[in-house]
């Protein structure tokens, strides 16, 4: 096929694109760039690198090579699949450096297919079935009517925003706490350390989820005490339900439109105004801000992207709260301008060694 006669770059996930600017403009048949051809249709089919991991996850491919490489017929066998269609699987995944095939045919786990393991600490395995899940790409296969309205698709799709078709579908519920919280693991501890936390005092996190980042600054810092606050199906597993916390935090379920717990010195919200519009955030932010305890701190934690070409998985995190949930990633001047709205002012950014910043706010 066309496609892979033509390519000419790796497209290891990796990669960088083609420096677009070095295009040719004024190619005018598929002859004059082979390499731009080539790139067009393998984004085109990029919805089948997602469907592919999906197919991986749902099968627990990973799980059943953790014991060393395998065929595709051993495998299939062990699974009960289609040898054929497992193999074409398996080599398309290899082809993004998830699995590898060696010389006699066999596939091996890669670093990044390590983390597609159920029973793995750090496992993304419910991360990945969360992002590739009907309700995104239902949402995502709606983009252009989103970019006409300024709207999200999900709720023409499903019949209720986001958070309400939550409410009425525990399986989903679940899944998205869940995925949440493998999705937020990796990042949780670096975030923790990355920013100085008093050494005592409250730390509401507040739309927590289970509670993962909470837990990784109540370990670091035992002086602090903490709320973990969320709606109350989010708060079912909590991961601070150990006994090296006992008697550290607590759980309250409420609804940060009306109000969040107060005297908290310091408020987390971690990839929580990103789902939202503007005007959300600022009734958010509002509800922080009256709970606030004195000389209290705001910190926001959401991508940041940054300026210029290169590929950063905000900007596709992005157009995924875009289409699903009206919401979107902001950079320091957009969370600036929220902030004066709800009586709050940006004191400073602080970077971390993912692809998430601090934003930290005090009270205006
Ligand atoms: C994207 S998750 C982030 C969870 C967690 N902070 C993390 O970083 O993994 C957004 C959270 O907002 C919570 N949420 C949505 N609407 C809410 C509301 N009205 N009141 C309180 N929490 C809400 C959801 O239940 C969910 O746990």
């Amino acid at each position: 096929m066309a496609v892979s006669r033509t390519r000419t770059r790796t497209l290891h996930p990796d990669a960088r694109r083609p420096d677009l600017d070095s295009t040719p403009t004024d190619a005018t048949t598929t002859g004059d760039a082979p390499e731009a051809v080539a790139h067009l249709l393998e984004e085109a089919l990029g919805h089948l690198h997602s469907a592919a991991l999906r197919a991986a996850a749902e099968l627990r491919l990973a799980d059943h090579l953790a014991a060393g490489p395998r065929t595709p017929a051993d495998l299939a066998r062990a699974i009960d699949v289609d040898t054929s269609a497992l193999h074409r699987l398996l080599r398309l995944l290899a082809s993004r450096a998830v699995f590898r095939e060696d010389g006699a045919g066999a596939f091996h786990l890669t670093p990044a297919a390590e983390l597609l393991r159920t029973d793995v600490p750090g496992s993304l395995h419910p991360a990945v079935l969360l992002i590739t899940d009907d309700m995104f790409l239902r949402s995502a296969a709606g983009m252009t009517g989103t970019v006409r309205t300024g709207e999200p698709a999900f709720p023409k799709a499903f019949g209720l925003p986001f958070f309400e078709h939550l409410e009425t579908d525990a399986g989903a519920r679940a899944m998205f706490d869940a995925g949440m919280a493998a999705f937020s693991g990796p990042q949780d501890a670096a975030i923790a350390a990355a920013y100085p936390f008093p050494a005592d005092g409250t730390v509401v996190d507040v739309a927590g989820g289970r509670g993962g980042l909470l837990r990784e600054v109540l370990l670091r810092h035992p002086g602090l005490t903490g709320i973990l606050f969320d709606q109350a199906p989010a708060l079912r597993e909590p991961l601070l339900d150990t006994p090296d916390l006992t008697g550290r935090w607590r759980a309250e379920p409420g609804d940060f439109f009306a109000s969040v717990p107060s005297g908290g010195d310091i408020l987390l919200l971690k990839h929580v105004l990103a789902d939202w519009n503007d005007e959300d955030c600022v009734r958010i932010l509002r509800s922080c801000r009256q709970s606030l305890a004195p000389g209290g701190r705001v910190l926001v934690i959401d991508p940041v992207l940054p300026p210029g070409n290169d590929p950063h998985p905000g900007k596709s995190l992005d157009l995924q709260m875009m289409t699903a949930l009206g919401g979107r990633s902001r950079g320091p001047v957009d969370l600036d301008t929220l902030f004066a709205r709800a009586d709050l002012r940006l004191t400073r950014v602080l970077p971390t060694p993912n692809f998430t910043s601090i934003v930290e706010a005090v009270a205006a």
